[in-house]
């Protein structure tokens, strides 16, 4: 038996100013997004925006329904519109941010573990790291890559 320990690297940034110019950006387009959030159950309004290789940037937010389970994160609209309308370009980067009531949360928004497992699928087959920039007002998350917020990856049947 042999007792092990994963370890998570990341960057916490105070500010959207500490950010390079190019996840500035992407910020903000996240949080553009949030104001296209249809959340009339959870009143929690999501937005993300991913960067592709060429740096275009797509847009995404989450999308309720009164069928709760048939809703969508705001993380797996973008991505799900990017792999079907830019299939061919890897995602180099996936911005999330949530708000209340027009005001940015707090604290960062953490994806759930369905939109982490198709974070990896789409990192994989882009074959380039997927760096996730996890967006609060009081601060902002940067992983590098999926593994970082998913480790031990299912990706194989
Ligand atoms: N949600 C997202 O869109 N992304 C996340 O990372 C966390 C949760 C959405 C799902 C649902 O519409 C609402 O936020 C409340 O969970």
């Amino acid at each position: 038996m042999t007792n092990k320990e994963l370890k998570i690297a990341y960057t916490e940034y105070d500010s959207v100013d500490q950010l390079e110019q190019v996840d500035k950006e992407l910020v903000e387009a996240a949080i553009e997004a949030t104001k296209t959030s249809y959340a009339p159950y959870s009143k929690f309004n999501v937005g993300a925006a991913i960067r592709l290789e060429d740096g275009m940037i797509v847009k995404g937010s989450n999308q309720e329904n009164a069928a709760y389970p048939s809703g969508i994160c705001a993380e797996r609209t973008a991505m799900f519109y990017a792999g079907a309308n830019y299939g061919d370009k890897a995602m180099t980067a996936i911005a999330v941010v949530a708000s209340q009531n027009g005001i940015i949360c707090p604290s960062p928004v953490s994806p759930c573990g369905a939109c982490r497992q198709v974070m990896a699928e789409y990192q994989k087959k882009g074959g380039r790291p997927l760096a996730i920039i996890l967006v609060g007002a009081d601060k902002i998350l940067r992983f590098s890559n999926v593994e970082s917020l998913l480790p031990l990856i299912f990706d194989s049947i």
